[in-house]
């Protein structure tokens, strides 16, 4: 019995935000400052494993590990092998900035990781420090190169593209797909930082735009089929490896076709990415039955998601950083 929301959309794709923690400071997501563990009340490994076992049990069957920077977690390989031994559960990646996918690849691989999403804003790498703060983009271009190495494909790469900021580098971004198949995604910025609303509208840039600036250098772009539920509509350059992709969540937004439950790092669901909504199911971890408990509980959130979200600047209760995207 699929887990159905009251639209009738099915909910396919648990994400899990593992830690509110990140060793980056984009402008864009990050308050700075970085504490040094996690706070108590952290969702943990068996956490994670009675809340997969509800919702593969409901038919959920794609997992997706966020964050914070999911790989600062010592114990995110026990929680991809616990998502990895959940029968049911199709689908194993990962969202991360890369920094630290060299050190880590062999126990998370080992663990039953089969893709990653890479968030990579720029190429130019003084313009890569400026918007994370001083990161490297070295270790980020190197921890790509391994994933496609390793043949984790589809090798994906997020942009959330900013005007002023990094709209300049859409071009040289799109161009990683002519040589290699990685599969390179503008996503609109979204108003989830509580950035005052002003400098938002100023910054904001329409998909169509960044669409235009990359046919006006490669020509037009030949669409790619894509599954309806997925965010992004698939483009190709003539001839090229890979492909691009536009994630306009604020100028066309897919709530109609999402199927995505969040869990954030301190343990409350939260049905939609834009709306501030969450339902604290701490409760539900300590139940005497955990998955019992966690059953109801996903069938109560997926009761409670809005038809949609909305992508107006407004005050939010929280940042993306601890809803993992
Ligand atoms: N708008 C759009 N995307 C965002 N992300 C983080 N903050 C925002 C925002 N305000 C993206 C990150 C990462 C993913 C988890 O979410 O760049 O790729």
């Amino acid at each position: 019995m699929p887990l159905t929301d009251s639209y009738g959309r099915v909910l396919k794709d648990l994400r899990i935000s593992v830690t509110p923690r990140c060793n980056y400071h984009c402008l864009y997501c990050h308050p700075l400052g970085m504490q040094m563990s996690d706070p108590p009340g952290t969702v943990s490994v068996t956490d994670i494993k009675h809340l997969l076992s509800a919702a593969a049990a409901l038919g959920m069957d794609a997992v997706r590990f966020t964050g914070g920077e999911p790989l600062v977690r010592r114990e995110l390989a026990d929680m991809i092998a616990a998502a990895a031994e959940t029968p049911g559960v199709k689908d194993v990646a990962v969202t991360t900035n890369g920094s630290l996918f060299r050190k880590r690849h062999k126990e998370l691989l080992a663990a039953g990781l089969q893709r990653l999403n890479f968030s990579l804003d720029a190429l130019d790498p003084q313009i890569f420090a400026t918007l994370t703060r001083g990161a490297d983009i070295k270790q980020v271009l190197d921890a790509i190169e391994l994933a496609l190495e390793l043949e984790l494909h589809p090798v994906k790469i997020n942009a959330v593209v900013i005007g002023g900021v990094n709209d300049s580098e859409v071009v040289a971004l799109a161009a990683l797909s002519l040589e290699k198949p990685l599969h390179v995604r503008f996503i609109e910025y979204m108003h989830l930082n509580n950035a005052p609303f002003e400098e938002y509208r100023r910054q904001f840039v329409p998909g169509e735009e960044t669409r235009r600036r990359i046919e006006e250098r490669f020509g037009p772009l030949q669409e790619v089929a894509t599954s309806p539920s997925a965010p992004a509509r698939l483009w190709r350059i003539a001839a090229a490896k890979g492909t691009v992709g536009f994630i306009n969540s604020v100028s066309q937004p897919f709530c109609s076709n999402c199927s995505r439950l969040r869990l954030t790092s301190d343990k409350k669901i939260r049905p939609c990415l834009l709306t501030d909504l969450e339902l604290d199911v701490s409760w539900a971890f300590t139940a005497a039955d955990p998955v019992g408990a966690l059953r109801q509980a996903l069938l109560t959130a997926a009761g409670k998601k809005p038809e949609k979200g909305s992508t107006l600047p407004t005050i939010r209760q929280r940042v993306m950083l601890g809803i993992g995207g």
